[in-house]
């Protein structure tokens, strides 16, 4: 009787096993599929951008004298961005990490744009303390900001869910919440300016996401193919951010995706990842041409005045991007970041009376 019941058991439980089995490879072959078509749509938006290139036009806000703040100038995208900035005479505040690495890139862009106004000021934006004290020097030292561009960011990484100091998940730490931090943090320097500005660096990959906002810090949370979750959730978060800033504030905010762009944010990938961004490499554009023809773009263009909150992909509209939005709450991302960096306590932190009164002694 016993063994009887343990046969028949044992065959419903390989039964379950095969079909979890099935049900794990249906899932993983949807992913696939989710990939390629978000990599074909990339694609299309990239030829269609080509083919409208010859009729760009520039018509852009003078900056010159104005103070613009960027994060991760030190390479990458964010240098050729600082360079942009600096040939149109703006004052430019780099936070890096690294003193040495941006002092050179200071030298650089001096040399080569004539512009002396091109400061490194120290930021590392896995350390949340780092980001009050980066924002507590710019907000002492420049009242008014033009332009705040969040653009450091790390991309997927072999090692799953390293931590910081804070306790956050790497990614979700320097892509997204020190970003959050710091851009409320500067926020009455940015409105004490006209028509002033916040760029974020999203990307394509913000359409792979799988954010979970009651678990913003992935404790709970799958890391996925190839570890590209986290990354992707970050990227989402910054552009549901920049949706809810555009409810919010008297600055214009925006999200851009540059696509696929040659630089080392994925040298640190997987192996089977980094042969995809291998083969992608048809359809990559340059740091440069990133820089000059879409964050300048978002950054600059007088046509986009009268927008704020949205996101943008190349020169357009990422309507899917825009889709995907739509089944989060905004609100609830920013009251949950919030809570996370201990908003309100740094806020105070930075403009409390008392510190007023010694800077002005
Ligand atoms: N490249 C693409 O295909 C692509 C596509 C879509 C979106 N994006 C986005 O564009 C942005 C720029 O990427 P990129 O391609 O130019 O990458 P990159 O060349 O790797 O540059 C990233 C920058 O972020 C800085 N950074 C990283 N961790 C930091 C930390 N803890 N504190 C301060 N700075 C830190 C780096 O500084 P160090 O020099 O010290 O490392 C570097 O200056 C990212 O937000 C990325 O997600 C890129």
């Amino acid at each position: 009787m016993h063994s009887g019941f343990s046969y028949h058991n044992s065959i419903e439980l390989f039964k379950l096993h095969k079909f979890l089995r099935r049900m794990e490879f249906m899932q993983k072959l949807c992913k696939v599929f989710e990939f390629t078509r978000m990599l074909l749509g990339l694609f299309v938006h990239f030829v269609i951008y080509k083919l409208g290139k010859s009729k760009m036009q520039r018509n852009e806000n003078d900056i010159s004298g104005k103070c613009v703040v960027v994060t991760g100038g030190s390479g990458g995208i964010g240098k050729w961005c600082v360079k942009e900035f600096a040939q149109r005479g703006a004052t430019v505040v780099i936070g890096v990490r690294n003193m040495e690495t941006g002092r050179n890139v200071v030298d650089e862009i001096q040399k080569e744009t004539g512009n002396m106004n091109v400061t490194i000021l120290n930021l590392d934006l896995s350390d949340m303390d780092s980001v009050e004290e980066f924002a507590r020097k710019v907000s002492t030292d420049y009242p008014k900001i033009k332009i705040l561009l969040n653009n450091a960011g790390i991309g997927a990484s072999k090692s799953e869910n390293v931590k910081t100091k804070d306790g956050f998940n790497i990614h979700v730490a320097v892509n997204y919440l020190s970003h959050f931090l710091l851009t409320n943090l500067l926020m009455d320097n940015l409105k004490a300016e006209t028509n002033s500005r916040i760029v974020s660096m999203t990307s394509t990959f913000a359409l792979m996401s799988q954010l979970q906002i009651d678990d913003l810090n992935m404790d709970k949370s799958r890391f996925g193919l190839q570890n590209f979750i986290p990354y992707s959730n970050t990227k989402c978060m910054l552009a549901l951010f920049t949706k809810e800033l555009g409810k919010r504030i008297g600055v214009n905010v925006y999200a851009v995706c540059p696509g696929i762009v040659d630089t080392a944010i994925f040298d640190d990938v997987p192996l089977l990842a980094k042969l995809v961004f291998r083969m992608s490499r048809l359809f990559t554009t340059s740091p440069k041409e990133a820089a000059s023809n879409f964050v300048m773009r978002c950054a600059l263009e007088k046509s986009l005045e009268n927008e704020s909150g949205e996101t943008y992909r190349f020169r357009g509209h990422f309507h899917a991007v825009k889709k995907k939005l739509e089944t989060y709450s905004e609100s609830h991302l920013y009251e949950t970041s919030a809570r996370l960096v201990n908003l309100k306590e740094r806020m105070e932190r930075i403009h409390s009376p008392l510190e007023t009164q010694t800077l002005t002694l």
